[in-house]
C-alpha cells in the first residue's frame, strides 16, 4: 500500500521502538503509577465523612449498592456470616464485574467536561486527562482480572444491562451535580480499597494458594513487575491504584470547578500526601 500524499511506502506498523519484553500496548497506554513494595504495604483504610446532603446521598447510594451486590454474589453469606467458602473464582467474578462498572465514570465525566469546554468555549485546565487516565486504569484492572475468569452469557448480559443504566445515570447526574458524582465515585473507590484489603488478608492467611502463583504477562508489563511477581502482587498494585483514585475523586470534589487548574498530578509527583488526605 502506498502513502496517498507522498506516494512513498508508508512507515512500517512497528515504528515505535519496542523490546521483546514489552507488549504492544505499552506504546500507547496513558501514564500511571507503579507502586513500590513499601507503598503497597502501607495502605491505610480511610473514610471521608459526608458533609452536604448530596454527600450523604452519594454515601447512602454506594452503601445500598454494596449491600445488594454482596448479597447477590454470596459475599455476605460466605465472608460476613461465615456460612461457606468464598472461592477464588467467586473473587475473580466479583473483581471482573466491579471493574466493568469502575471503568465507566472517568470516561463519562471526561466526555461531559470535554463537551462543556466546547460548548462554553472555556478551557478545562487539565481535569479531562486525569479522568481518562482513571478510565484506562480501571479498564486495565478488568483486562488483567479477566486472565482469572472466563465470562459466561449471564455475566455478559449483566455487564450490558448495568452499563446501560450506569452510564446514562452518570451522564445525567454529571450535568446536574458534578460534586455529587465525584463524591459518589470517591465512596465507590473507598469500597474497592476495602475489598482488595480483604482479599489480600485472605491470601496472606493461606486461603487462596492459587493467587500466590505467577501472574500473567499483561499485569507484569502494566505495573513493571518482576518475572517472579504473583497475583497477590497484582492485587496489591490494584489496591494502591484504588487508593490513588479515592483521593483523586475527593480532591476533585473539593477543587474541581470549571476555572480551577488540576494540580493533582503535580504534588510531589505522588498523590498520597497529608495535604490531600485532609480534603
Ligand atoms: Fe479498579
Amino acid at each position: 500500500m502506498k502513502n496517498v500524499i507522498s506516494g512513498a511506502d508508508p512507515a512500517p506498523p512497528t515504528a515505535h521502538p519496542r523490546t521483546k519484553e514489552k507488549e504492544v500496548f505499552e506504546d500507547y497506554l496513558l501514564p500511571r503509577y507503579v507502586w513500590s513494595e513499601e507503598e503497597c504495604k502501607n495502605v491505610e483504610l480511610t473514610h471521608v465523612k459526608p458533609e452536604t446532603w448530596s454527600d450523604h446521598f452519594a454515601y447512602a447510594t454506594v452503601w445500598c449498592l454494596r449491600f445488594s451486590w454482596d448479597l447477590i454474589t454470596g459475599y455476605t453469606f460466605a465472608k460476613k456470616l461465615r456460612l461457606g467458602r468464598f472461592s477464588s473464582s467467586q473473587w475473580a467474578l466479583r473483581i471482573c464485574f466491579l471493574e466493568t462498572v469502575a471503568g465507566v465514570p472517568g470516561m463519562m465525566f471526561a466526555m461531559v467536561r470535554h463537551l462543556k469546554s466546547l460548548r462554553t468555549l472555556q478551557r478545562d485546565h487539565g481535569w479531562i486527562h486525569t479522568l481518562l487516565e482513571d478510565a484506562e486504569n480501571e479498564r486495565m484492572h478488568l483486562l488483567v482480572a479477566m486472565k482469572l475468569y472466563q465470562p459466561g452469557k449471564a455475566f455478559r448480559y449483566g455487564v450490558l444491562l448495568t452499563q446501560g443504566v450506569w452510564s446514562n445515570y452518570l451522564f445525567l447526574m454529571y450535568l446536574i451535580n458534578p460534586r455529587y458524582c465525584h463524591r459518589f465515585v470517591g465512596y465507590l473507590e473507598e469500597q474497592a480499597v476495602k475489598t482488595y484489603t480483604e482479599l489480600l488478608k485472605d491470601i496472606d492467611s493461606g486461603k487462596y494458594p492459587e493467587f500466590l502463583e505467577k501472574c500473567d504477562d499483561i499485569a507484569r508489563n502494566y505495573w513493571h513487575l518482576s518475572p517472579e511477581a504473583t497475583w497477590r502482587d497484582v492485587f496489591a498494585q490494584m489496591r494502591c491504584d484504588e487508593v490513588y483514585l479515592h483521593i483523586f475523586f475527593f480532591f476533585f470534589a473539593h477543587f474541581g470547578n470549571i476555572t480551577a487548574r488540576n494540580n493533582f498530578f503535580l504534588i510531589d509527583n505522588r498523590p498520597i500526601t497529608e495535604e490531600l488526605t485532609t480534603v
